[in-house]
């Protein structure tokens, strides 16, 4: 199932927030419904948001028009300034609007015409190049699954997630298909149910045995259930190892170390920041109380109580056993591992 397309002049996203009960999808013509299905999470997870982000800027260019009453740079300029601002953790999103934004400036001289297709160009690129790098890191990833292993993921790190094979959900797939009878526990993760809607929904799909959790489950399932090692996603990988990922994923963490349990991270190097240092520095995006007080629209606490609603935490890099990326498993000390693993290409970001 196509998680995000191009069709035409649009472009066209599954719609997750109505999954698992109804497949519906939306089409986007103007970049501001691409944003406004990014912010709604409609398309979300970090690889599909810099993707959907990325045909968003070529869209752009297809809405330019010369009575718009500013130049093509600067509506492109103001698109990518919307896009951006859309879901502030997800590093991915800035790297596809910054590939995007070399791009035009390499074709800026040429017709509007040209600079469309020149922008759809590499907006389908950017997609393709998540495809195939996701399943390197599947293979990479799958290589340390043991075999009957008991799987603890979070959230939704799967083809939804990613617009392709998935970042820790992939290599439960690639674990799956290669014969290792895993059995994935999969926290329902609140407040949004990324775990219970979407994780679930795409395990089933794929006949791999899972159980669904409620987040507060965690302690108790790596005491009496055995699990094996944990496998989850990244929104924001730092310098020095420390990342972003759904809010609930430091908690996580600290109970994987205290159960000596190995704890992966799996994403691709399009996650990676180089600019920041450490994981303190990764701006958390702060979302809407009624996710918080309300479960699928209906209302579960006091009307209007106060509510923090981070969409994210922060695990720092001592809570964790490996990151693995398209470019292999980088393993502690990670400032030199990671580094190391863009030295071939560093000009690239
Ligand atoms: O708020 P979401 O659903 O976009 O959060 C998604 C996650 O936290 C994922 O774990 C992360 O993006 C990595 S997905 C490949």
């Amino acid at each position: 199932m196509e998680v995000v397309y191009w069709e035409g002049q649009r472009l066209v996203l599954l719609d997750q927030t109505k999954l698992p009960h109804q497949t519906t999808y939306v089409t986007c013509s103007h970049y501001q419904e691409v944003a406004e299905a990014i912010y709604s999470l409609k398309v979300r997870g970090a690889p599909a948001i810099g993707v959907a982000a990325a045909y968003g800027c070529a869209l752009a260019a297809f809405n330019y028009r010369d009575d718009l009453g500013m130049s093509l740079e600067q509506f492109l300029d103001q698109a990518g300034r919307e896009l951006l601002a859309t879901r502030p953790t997800a590093v991915n999103l800035r790297w596809a609007l910054e590939r995007m934004n070399d791009v035009y400036q390499n074709i800026r001289e040429k017709s509007l015409e040209n600079v469309r297709s020149g922008l759809l160009e590499a907006a389908l690129q950017i997609h393709d190049r998540e495809r195939k790098l996701e399943e390197k890191m599947a293979t990479f990833g799958a290589s340390l699954v043991p075999p009957k292993a008991n799987i603890l993921t979070y959230c939704n790190t799967g083809a939804l997630a990613t617009a392709g094979w998935g970042t820790a959900l992939g290599v439960i797939r690639a674990a799956h298909n290669d014969g290792k009878n895993v059995r994935v526990f999969v926290p329902e993760t609140r407040p949004v149910l990324q775990g219970a809607r979407l994780t679930a929904w795409e395990l089933h799909g794929a006949g791999i045995p899972y159980t669904l959790i409620t987040d507060n489950m965690l302690g108790y399932v790596f005491l009496h259930e055995g699990i094996d090692l944990v496998l989850v996603g990244a929104d924001r990988i730092v310098s020095n190892g420390d990342f972003a990922n759904k809010i609930g994923t430091y908690g996580l963490a600290v109970l994987a170390k205290y159960h000596q349990c190995p704890f992966y991270v799996v994403a691709p190097s399009s996650t990676i920041d180089l600019n920041l240092k450490e994981g303190k520095e990764i701006p958390i995006e702060m979302r809407d109380p009624r996710e918080v007080r309300e479960i699928r629209g209906q209302l579960v606490s006091v009307k209007n109580c106060a509510v923090l609603n981070p969409a994210f935490d922060v695990t720092p890099h001592d809570l964790v056993t490996a990151v693995i990326t398209e470019k292999g498993v980088l393993s502690p000390p990670f400032k030199k591992s990671i580094k190391s693993s863009f030295d071939e290409e560093g000009a690239y970001r």
